[in-house]
C-alpha cells in the first residue's frame, strides 16, 4: 500500500511525477504528494488530499521544475487523511516518502521530542526522517551512513526514498518489507514501488532485495545489502507495455479486465501446456516431482480472492486427486499455533504477491516441518515469489482494478492444472490429464460467448442497484464462488453482501428473507441441484427476491428470475460461473456511479498486517 516514485535525472521531472504517481494510485488514493529540488536547491512541497488528480490541479500554472524528486499516494495507517500527514515530510535539509509501518514510532518520538524535535504530523514517517537528521546532527557523518544507523533503531516494515537538499545530484533508497524497483534509464535513473509507474521511461529494472540501500545518481547506482556490503543486483528486462497499462476502449480498469479473461486464461493454459498434450511446469523439477510423488496433505494460504481461489481447489485436490486439503485465511493462519499434517506441502496464493498477512504466514511456514513450499502469483519479482522455494506465475497480465478478476480466474487454471499434475504423477498414467487439458482449452471461447449475455446482467443489475442487502448461495464447489460473487459486490458498490452455503440458510439466515432481500443462487446442474431446489423453495415460500444462474430449467414459481447459463463441464464450471457475478457487480456498482477501480478504503496490494 501507498506508492513512491522518485527520480534523479538532467531534466525537468515535474511530469514524469505527476504521470507516474497516478500509475500507482491503486496502491493508495487517500492523500498525495511530491517534492522536487528547484534550480536554486531549495525544496518546493505540495500535497493534496484525496487523489492524483487534485495534486495534479494543485501544480497547474506553477511552472515547477526539479532533476530530482520524489512523489507519494497514501494509504492511511498511522494518522488519518490530512494534509499534514500527506508525504512527502521533512526535517531540516532532508525530505521523505515511505510505504509500510513502524512499530515502534511511538517510542522513537518521543525520545525525538525530548531531542527538541517539532512533529507536524501523527505519521510514523515523520520519525524517520526526523530520526535521520538526528543521527547525521549528532555523528556529522554522511547521510548515507545516518540512514544506516537509524534503520537499525526501526522495527517494522517499509521502503524509503530520501532526497536531501544539500546534496542534490542523489537519492537514497531502501527496502525492507515492501517492494521498490530502480528503473534504469541513459544518464537517469528512476525509483518506484512497481515498474509499471516507469514503463514509460525505462524497459530495465532492478528489483531491490529485503534490506538493500540504494544510492542513485543519474549515471551509477550503488547497492549495499543488509550486512551494508557493496552488491550487484541482476538487470531484468521487462517485456510490459506502457499500453498493458492503459484503460484502452473501456471505462474503468475493472471493466478491462473482466473482458480480458479469455485472453489472460488461454495465456495462462498455454504457458503451461507441451504439445498441446500435456502439463508441463518448468519452474517444477525433479525435487517437486518427488515431494509431489508422496505428499499426503496440502494447506493453502490466501486472503480475499485469492483465499476464494484456494477454496475451490480445496474441492478439485479432494474429490480429484483424494488428497485432504486446508484452506485458511493468512492473518489467521499466523495467529494460533499450528499443527503441521504429516507430508504436507504449504502452497501460498497472492495476485500482488506483496500481500503482507500471506508473506508472513510462509515466513513461518518455512520454519514448520512441511515438505516445501510453493507460491502462485501473477508477479514474477513479488517478495513471496523471491522468498518461496519454487513458484507457478498466473500469467492474467497487469490487473490494477482493486476488484480482482482475471487474476481470481487465473489462479484457478493454475491450481486445476496444478491438481491435474500431481494427480498423473501419482497415479503414473495420464488420463485425467488428457481430459483436463481438452476442457480447459475450450473455456476461454465458451467466456468469450457468454460475454454476449452482459445485457441481461445489465438489466438485472439496474434492479439490484438500490439494494441495501445481498445472499449469495452456492452449494459445493460453487459456495466459494458465492463468497467470491459476495465480495465483488461488497467491495465496488458497498451494498452489504453475503454468501451462504446453500443448505446453511435454514440454520439462520433464513430470518432475512423478506421482498427487500435478494438471493442470487449459484446452481449449475450436477449431482447437488436436487438439494439446492429444495433451498430455493424455502426462500420461495418466504417471499424472497430470487435470481438463479443454472443451465437447467428450474420451473419452481414464476417469481424466479433465472439467468440461463450454457452448459459447461462440471470440473471448470467453478471458473465460468464467476464470470457473470464479476459482471453483475460491476453493473451494480456503475448503476450506482461509485469509483470502481478505487473504491473508498481499500488498496489494491495491502503490504501491511
Ligand atoms: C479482491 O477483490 C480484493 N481486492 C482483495 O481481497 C485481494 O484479493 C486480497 O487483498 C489479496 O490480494 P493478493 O491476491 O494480492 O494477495
Amino acid at each position: 500500500m501507498c506508492g513512491i516514485v522518485a527520480a534523479v535525472t538532467q531534466r525537468n521531472i515535474i511530469n514524469f511525477l505527476l504521470k507516474s504517481i497516478q500509475k500507482l494510485e491503486y496502491r493508495g488514493y487517500d492523500s498525495s504528494g511530491l517534492a522536487l529540488i528547484n534550480s536554486n536547491n531549495h525544496l518546493i512541497r505540495i500535497r493534496s488530499v484525496g487523489k492524483v488528480n487534485e495534486l495534479i490541479k494543485k501544480t497547474k500554472n506553477k511552472k515547477l521544475f526539479g532533476k530530482i524528486g520524489v512523489a507519494h499516494t497514501r494509504w492511511a495507517t498511522h494518522g488519518r487523511v490530512s494534509k499534514e500527514n500527506t508525504h512527502p515530510h521533512v526535517s531540516s535539509h532532508i525530505t521523505i516518502v515511505h510505504n509500510g509501518i513502524i512499530n515502534n514510532s511511538l517510542e522513537l518520538r518521543l525520545f525525538l521530542e525530548k531531542k527538541g524535535y517539532i512533529f507536524n504530523s501523527d505519521t510514523d514517517t515523520e520519525v524517520i526522517v526526523h530520526l535521520i537528521h538526528w543521527e547525521q546532527k549528532k555523528t556529522g557523518k554522511s547521510l548515507l551512513e545516518a540512514v544506516y544507523n537509524s534503520l537499525i533503531k526501526l522495527n517494522g516494515n517499509y521502503s524509503m526514498v530520501i532526497m536531501d537538499t544539500n546534496n542534490i545530484s542523489k537519492l537514497i533508497a531502501v527496502c525492507s518489507g515492501s517492494p521498490l524497483v530502480i528503473g534504469l534509464g541513459s544518464k537517469e535513473n528512476f525509483i518506484a514501488s512497481d515498474q509499471i509507474a516507469l514503463l514509460n521511461v525505462t524497459k530495465r529494472f532492478i528489483y531491490l532485495k529485503e534490506g538493500d540501500i540504494a544510492i542513485i545518481k543519474p549515471e551509477k547506482i550503488k547497492i549495499f545489502n543488509k550486512k551494508y556490503l557493496i552488491v550487484n543486483r541482476k538487470i531484468i528486462h521487462s517485456n510490459l507495455k506502457y499500453e498493458h497499462s492503459k484503460k484502452g476502449k473501456y471505462k474503468y480498469y475493472m471493466e478491462k479486465e473482466i473482458y480480458e479473461q479469455p485472453m489472460s486464461i488461454e495465456n495462462t493454459i498455454k504457458n503451461y501446456l507441451k504439445n498441446n498434450t500435456s502439463i508441463y511446469f518448468k519452474k517444477l523439477g525433479k525435487k517437486e516431482k518427488n515431494i509431489f510423488l508422496h505428499l499426503e496433505h496440502i494447506q493453502i494460504v490466501a486472503c480475499g480472492t485469492s483465499y476464494h481461489a484456494a477454496m475451490v481447489s480445496k474441492y478439485w485436490f479432494e474429490s480429484l486427486a483424494n488428497i485432504p486439503c486446508d484452506v485458511e485465511v493468512a492473518s489467521e493462519f499466523s495467529s494460533r499455533k499450528l499443527v503441521v499434517r504429516k507430508k504436507s506441502y504449504f502452497i501460498t496464493l497472492s495476485q500482488s504477491g506483496e500481500t503482507a498477512d500471506t508473506l508472513i504466514a510462509l515466513r513461518i511456514a518455512k520454519k514448520l516441518n512441511y515438505l516445501g513450499n510453493l507460491a502462485i502469483s501473477n508477479m514474477p519479482n513479488s517478495s513471496l515469489v523471491q522468498e518461496s522455494d519454487t513458484f507457478l506465475l498466473t500469467h492474467a497480465g497487469i490487473e490494477i482494478g482493486v476488484a480482482s478478476t482475471k487474476s481470481f480466474t487465473t489462479q484457478l487454471i493454475v491450481l486445476l492444472m496444478l491438481v491435474t499434475k500431481i494427480i498423473s504423477i501419482k497415479q503414473k498414467k495420464n488420463q485425467i490429464e488428457k481430459k483436463i487439458i481438452k476442457i480447459l482449452t475450450i473455456l476461454p471461447n465458451t467466456i468469450k460467448n457468454f460475454f454476449e449475455k452482459n445485457k441481461e446482467i445489465k438489466n438485472i443489475a439496474k434492479k439490484l442497484s438500490n439494494k441495501k442487502n445481498m445472499l449469495f448461495l452456492g452449494r459445493g464447489i460453487q459456495y466459494p464462488i458465492a463468497m467470491e460473487g459476495a465480495l465483488k459486490v461488497k467491495e465496488i458498490s458497498y451494498i452489504h453482501a453475503e454468501a451462504y452455503p446453500s443448505g446453511e440458510l435454514k440454520h439462520g439466515p433464513l430470518a432475512l428473507i423478506d421482498s427487500n432481500m435478494p438471493v442470487i443462487i449459484i446452481a449449475p446442474k450436477n449431482s447437488l441441484i436436487e438439494k439446492t431446489k429444495k433451498n430455493i423453495q424455502e426462500i420461495d415460500a418466504r417471499g424472497g427476491v430470487i435470481y438463479i444462474l443454472s443451465d437447467e430449467e428450474i420451473n419452481i414459481s414464476k417469481n424466479i428470475k433465472i439467468l440461463k447459463m450454457p452448459y459447461i463441464d462440471e470440473i471448470v464450471a467453478p471458473i465460468f460461473y464467476i464470470i457473470p457475478l464479476q459482471l453483475l457487480a460491476y453493473y451494480i456498482a456503475l448503476s450506482k456511479g461509485t469509483n470502481i477501480d478505487q473504491p473508498r478504503n481499500l488498496a489494491k496490494s495491502v503490504t501491511v498486517e
